[in-house]
């Protein structure tokens, strides 16, 4: 048995328990999907939670993060995303559970996590600060497969509006990427629906948020009926892994048509 991981992503969490975005209760799904999580996946060896954690920012959504993400037992690595304060929330995602490294070893694999979030701004962007941390993580480990895993996708997924908000700078990422063979798996959330792809020797893949989907495919923001979510993967010596996406069986949300952004 290989290294096993799970991704949460995109929890949107809010200061006052029980508020809604675009009607969905992001607090209940998620701690839904954290039972889930529990119930289908126990004692992993690590949590990614790839941003957008919360959506107001609040120190009170991120203590409720880490109140859902601790029954998980297993340390967790995060990144902000587009609607995350940093500082607030390394404030509250603190010892024992929550790790400020971002990137360790896992096995045979690293996992390198990027900051791509620009302050002000709903799209990314990958510093050349980050960027040299990157080459320097996988300089210094040629012997290990790499996931590198970040909150805004560099490739398109296929919907115009969202594809507008992704990351600003994918062909600097890529530069790096493309220089170690070594590096497997390419893993983001922000766009909240499963995507899969491969260049060359590398998966890009995305994952669903633990509350609203948005529509596959679509012009204009357009929620998806899909289920909330999160990705598991099993990361093998030899550099090969298995991933999934598991969610919510049971869970009733009326999606709210006239709306036209989150
Ligand atoms: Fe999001």
């Amino acid at each position: 048995m290989g290294m096993r991981l799970l991704q949460i992503t995109d929890t949107h969490l809010f200061s006052n328990g029980g508020e809604t975005l675009l009607g969905l209760d992001t607090g209940a799904s998620f701690q839904s999907v954290v039972d889930l999580a529990c119930r289908e996946f126990p004692a992993p060896d690590a949590v990614l939670a790839t941003g957008d954690l919360a959506q107001d920012a609040s120190l009170p959504a991120y203590r409720d993060l880490a109140a859902g993400l601790e029954r998980i037992g297993a340390p967790v690595y995060w990144i902000p995303g587009n609607h995350d304060d940093q500082s607030v929330a390394a404030a509250a995602l603190s010892d024992p559970f929550f790790r400020p490294e971002r990137s360790f070893l896992l096995g045979r694999w690293q996992v390198v996590l990027l900051d791509s979030a620009v302050p002000g701004h709903v799209g990314g962007r990958v510093s050349e600060r980050e960027l040299e941390r990157l080459e320097r993580c996988l300089a210094a480990h040629p012997g290990h497969h790499a996931l590198v895993t970040l909150h805004h996708q560099p490739v398109p997924v296929g919907s115009r509006w969202l594809d507008a908000l992704g990351l600003d700078n994918a062909e600097a990422l890529f530069g790096v990427l493309d220089r170690h063979a070594n590096v497997r798996v390419l893993l983001w959330g922000h766009v909240h629906q499963e995507y899969r792809d491969r260049r060359g020797g590398l998966e890009l893949i995305s994952s669903p948020s633990t509350c609203l989907q948005f529509r596959p495919g679509s012009r204009d923001f357009s929620i998806d009926e899909a289920h909330p979510g999160f990705r598991w993967l099993e990361l093998h010596d030899d550099g090969r892994f298995d991933t999934g996406v598991v969610r919510l069986r049971e869970f009733v949300y009326i999606p709210d048509k006239g709306a036209v952004g989150y």
